[in-house]
């Protein structure tokens, strides 16, 4: 299942949108039913209104009305990591973030995997919110 999430990320990069950054993203993600919903970055010339890949992702899965994530992949082609946007939101959406494999995967090939609980160790929660 985990190639099976890395080549859906790598395939859905292939459809990325970076015109001004020119770097690619692709993302798949795998839900507790066993689907898989893929994302890239789609920019924007208003720089800021660009979504990241994994949002995308995260979107199409919530909307196809699922809300529990068990991993995720991200294809770049240095290997990158989610941003702090990115992992706010599937943090969101992630019942034990330390269970939550995050897997990189470069242009070379090179696969690294993460847990989305280390990634994003201290992200917002309801928690804070029921404190005001
Ligand atoms: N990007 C993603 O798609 N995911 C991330 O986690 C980080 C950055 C995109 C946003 C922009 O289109 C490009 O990569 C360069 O920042």
């Amino acid at each position: 299942m985990n190639q099976i999430l890395l080549e859906s990320a790598v395939a859905a990069r292939e459809f990325a949108y970076a015109p001004y950054s020119g770097y690619k993203v692709g993302a798949a993600i795998l839900d507790v039913e066993g689907n898989v919903w893929t994302g890239c970055n789609v920019e924007n010339v208003s720089y800021g209104l660009s979504i990241c890949a994994e949002r995308t992702a995260v979107v199409k899965m919530v909307s196809g009305g699922v809300r529990v994530i068990q991993a995720v992949a991200v294809a770049t082609q240095d290997g990158g990591t989610p941003c702090g946007m990115c992992l706010q939101t599937l943090l969101e959406f992630a019942l034990e973030p330390q269970s939550v494999a995050v897997f990189t995967i470069a242009g070379s090939g090179e696969v690294k995997r993460f847990f989305l609980g280390d990634l994003m160790p201290m992200g917002f929660s309801s928690d804070e919110l029921r404190r005001t």
